[in-house]
């Protein structure tokens, strides 16, 4: 079936049968060959020089250009700080006086290398890349053997990149078995800089090593296209009917739905008193991780509610939990079609029209911090709820953008986070920069971040450094985004201004798109974090807001004396207020009532504490009602109180 048109389904551009293949679509029987060859030709996983599954003392090279640019900067994927003269180069590159240059990974034990993929140097300024090279294998780091062609005993010379960016494979045409690879490069762009990956397996001997995990859940680790992700949560809500709904918050550029999958008792409706949930990923469609994370968690969660799990009934009869594995579904199946190794590190990150869509939306943190200090914040300016300004979402705004804003809106989340990648930590906000970084509730969000790090199996173990430099989080896996990278326009910041959800980023590791065969791991180390994490929405106090004849008083505010940021009421007069342990005066004030204060007790135990209000329609109403029974003839009762309540009035 040999055309002229057929592509190889594996690029191996460079291997001994490319000549065998040239020669295929003039001679028939020569298609098998061809055929059989790409079957047998194995692909293993990548040993983790990306994921940082290597550690530091595996790599080793003949010699550095500068120490900035180690063995250990030759991470497949590692970026580069934007200053060439600091520690972290984009890159492992080598002395240019020194002639047989090789970069080395030790496997630590003997494996099956089958292939090797190279990248060129992460840099603004600079075109450096490796376009060919040798690869030896040695068991004792002594003695090297090429690859050879199978064919006969030429040495085989691998082609390497064509830019700096762009990932290449090269396939071995057999399997070789040795504990230590080196690449040698033979020609390049620029300087010899590259960074890699290497292609293996382990053998059955040493198979369950300590790396080896086997999952105790058995649930299906695999990448979902659209397409999967769309089967899965359809199974899913077959299987767990009572618990489980699929709805979607809009569509993409591209017309791609973003679904999203709520588990609740009581699914498709809010529950007075019951705090609501959210877990987003994929906003970068590259970073993947947080999307298998989201469809393993809701097989999860159905599996154990079916098995009666006590700690997944409770979570899931006492929170309404919404989870959105895929906020930039165009861009994801950019890059799950390039695979997991084969991106870059941008490919897929945009959206269509070219939108982050994590730092697109409305800057509300100039408005308020504006007003601050102009004195107009609370009396002109709210600490909370900052409404949009007119137009904004007419401006250049992401439609994916646009809808999340609106389901932002519509549902009163309590709290949430957003799964990213390309770095291990937990970032809480403000993410904008200012002199004050703080917000308000700046001991309750580092509480947050934290009890996903802590719960996380390696996010604290922050001694090796980041994954592209130092460690930023001071040992605790946690940050405040604007002092580590500031961004404007944030999902967080807006979270946390426009309405009453607090909303963190989870960066979820250093390989953006893992490959398969990480997967259970992944799963292992954040489930416990996931969990954890969700029961946060149980901390600080919780109640209804209702007037004297039991009515629930819709968007009451809810200021805790000592923090600047009010919470309002949601449909049903209930509110969910995120606090600490501590006693705290918590005063409800609606319009047309008289505003009550009560002391609230956060003790340490789960479940928050119950803090319900009262209100009794203010005296200033009772007067209004009057003067329009009078005709609205002027009564003479000048207070302070009532001009400030005409002035409100006014505005
Ligand atoms: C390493 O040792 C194994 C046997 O343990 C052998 O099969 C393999 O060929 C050796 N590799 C090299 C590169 O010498
Ligand atoms: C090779 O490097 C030079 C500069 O050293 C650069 O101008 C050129 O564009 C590079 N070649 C390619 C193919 O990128
Ligand atoms: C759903 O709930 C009904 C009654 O509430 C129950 O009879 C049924 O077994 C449940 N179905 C599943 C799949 O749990
Ligand atoms: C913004 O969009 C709304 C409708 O979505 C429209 O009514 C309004 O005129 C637009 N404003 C501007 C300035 O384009
Ligand atoms: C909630 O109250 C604010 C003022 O406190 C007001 O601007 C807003 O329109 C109200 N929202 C609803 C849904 O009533």
């Amino acid at each position: 079936f040999w055309t002229e048109e057929t592509t190889c389904p594996v690029v191996v551009q460079q291997s001994s049968f490319v000549s065998v293949w040239n020669i295929c679509p003039t001679d028939p029987v020569c298609v098998c060959v061809c055929v059989c060859v790409l079957l047998f030709l194995s692909v293993c996983p990548p040993l983790g020089l990306e994921s940082h599954r290597v550690e530091d003392d595996q790599l080793l090279a003949s010699s550095q250009s500068h120490h900035g640019f180690v063995a250990q900067r030759g991470r497949l994927n590692m970026q580069g700080s934007d200053n060439d003269e600091d520690m972290y180069g984009g890159a492992w590159c080598a002395e240019p006086e020194e002639k047989d240059h090789w970069f080395e990974v030790d496997a630590r034990r003997e494996v099956e290398f089958t292939g090797v993929i190279t990248q060129g140097r992460n840099s603004e300024k600079h075109e450096d890349f490796v376009s060919s090279y040798y690869v030896a294998f040695s068991n004792d780091s002594r003695d090297w053997t090429h690859h050879i062609f199978s064919s006969g005993s030429l040495l085989q010379l691998f082609y390497g990149n064509v830019d700096k960016d762009t990932p290449v494979m090269s396939q071995f045409a057999t399997p070789v078995v040795a504990r230590y690879i080196r690449i040698q490069p033979q020609s390049w762009n620029g300087s010899l800089c590259l960074r890699a990956e290497i292609l293996a397996c382990q053998l059955p001997s040493t198979y369950h090593s300590e790396n080896e995990v086997n999952p105790s859940d058995e649930l299906d680790f695999r990448h979902h296209n659209y397409k999967e992700m769309r089967q899965m949560m359809k199974v899913i809500n077959e299987e767990c009917p009572n618990i489980t709904r699929i709805y979607n918050i809009g569509k993409s550029s591209q017309g791609l739905k973003m679904y999203a999958m709520e588990i609740s008792d009581n699914p498709g409706e809010h529950e007075t008193g019951e705090p609501e949930f959210r877990y987003t990923a994929g906003l970068h469609g590259n970073e993947a991780l947080g999307r298998e994370l989201l469809l393993l968690l809701m097989q999860f969660l159905c599996k154990e509610y079916k098995d009666d799990n006590p700690r997944v009934r409770r979570l899931v009869d006492g929170v309404r939990i919404h989870l959105v594995p895929s906020l930039n579904p165009d861009a994801y199946e950019l890059a799950y079609e390039m695979g997991s190794e084969m991106g870059n590190w941008a490919l897929g990150h945009w959206t269509e029209e070219g939108y982050d869509i994590f730092q697109n939306f409305p800057d509300l943190n100039s408005i308020l911090w504006g007003a601050e200090d102009r004195g107009w914040v609370p009396r002109v300016v709210p600490n909370h709820h900052i409404p949009l300004p007119e137009n904004v979402l007419n401006g250049s705004i992401a439609v994916e953008t646009k809808a999340i804003v609106s389901w932002m809106e519509r549902n009163p989340f309590v709290l949430g986070a957003n799964l990213q990648g390309g770095e291990k930590l937990v970032a809480y906000p403000f993410d904008m920069q200012r002199a004050l970084r703080e917000t308000p509730d700046d001991a309750m969000f580092r509480w947050l971040a934290m009890s996903y790090a802590h719960s996380h199996l390696t996010m604290t173990e922050t001694h090796r450094g980041s994954c592209h430099g130092d460690d930023v989080t001071g040992g605790q896996g946690i940050v405040n985004r604007a002092s580590w990278k500031p961004v404007v326009g944030s999902m967080n910041d807006f979270s946390y201004l426009h309405t009453n959800c607090f909303e963190l980023s989870i960066f979820l590791g250093c390989d953006k798109f893992p490959h398969e065969s990480e997967l259970p791991l992944e799963w292992e180390s954040n489930r416990e974090a996931l969990l954890a994490f969700i029961e946060q929405v149980h901390r600080g106090i919780k109640g209804v807001v209702k007037d004297t004849e039991g009515n629930p008083l819709v968007n009451a505010t809810i200021s805790v004396e000592g923090i600047r940021h009010d919470v309002t009421t949601a449909a049903g007069g209930d509110y969910w207020r995120l606090l600490n342990p501590g006693e705290y005066r918590v005063t409800a004030k609606a319009e047309g009532y008289t505003p009550q204060t009560r002391l609230c007790l956060v003790g340490y135990d789960s479940g928050a504490t119950s803090c319900s209000f009262t209100l009794v329609k203010s005296n200033w109403d009772r007067i209004k009602q009057i003067m329009a029974f009078h005709g609205k003839r002027p009564i003479r009762l000048v207070t302070k109180a009532n001009v400030r309540e005409r002035e409100r009035g006014k505005q």
